[in-house]
């Protein structure tokens, strides 16, 4: 599920492009502009779209998911908060990646930019990647993986960000392809 740039979906669609066993089946989106799509489209990844009554008011979206019956729920991206329905029926199938090192830096309206901000003004000298389960509050779920990288007092929001991302692309498939062996034993 993803409503961004897609940078990190094209990035795991490409790891996974020739693999024996695994398979992105489909990408999710509740932005109708979102630039993921375009990447969707030139990979020949189907896209779904919701708006928000389908996704919180009613089983529509979950129903579409159980249709799919995928063994990992991916939000690379996504903003939007995980409904209970959904959280329930896809119990430690649903994991998400945040640009930074939870719990720092996490919660409601920290994505994106606004976290290396954060990051930025705290003066903190490293900042990193979790991958971490999705439960019903925002960036709370238990810890998968970290990644940490130095941060230095030149480095500029984007100086960030652009090293927080060459992070998530190196790790955020293999920790995909691990959690998928070993739920299949
Ligand atoms: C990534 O930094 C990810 O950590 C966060 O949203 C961003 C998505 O970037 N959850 P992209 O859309 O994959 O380029």
């Amino acid at each position: 599920m993803a409503s961004g740039s897609g940078s990190n979906v094209e990035n795991i669609a490409r790891f996974f492009e020739e693999h024996h066993s695994i398979k992105v089946v489909a990408v999710l989106t509740n932005k109708r502009d979102a630039y993921v799509i375009d990447r969707c489209n030139k990979l020949n990844i189907s896209v779904l779209y919701f708006n928000r009554f389908a996704y919180s008011h009613s089983d529509i979206v979950l129903n579409l998911l159980k249709g799919i019956d995928p063994h990992l729920i991916v939000l690379a991206g996504f903003l939007w908060k995980v409904p209970e329905n959904i959280v329930q029926s896809f119990d430690g199938k649903i994991i998400n990646i945040h640009p930074a090192l939870l719990p720092k830096y996490g919660g409601k309206g920290m994505y994106g930019r606004y976290v290396h901000e954060k990051v930025k003004e705290s003066g903190d000298s490293e900042s990193g990647i979790t991958i971490h389960y999705v439960d019903e509050n925002y960036d709370e779920g238990n810890i998968i993986f970290q990644a940490r990288v130095g941060v230095e007092n030149i480095d500029s929001v984007d100086d960030i960000a652009e090293k927080v991302h060459r992070l998530e692309y190196e790790h955020f498939p293999k920790i995909i392809e691990q959690l998928l062996k070993d739920s299949n034993g």
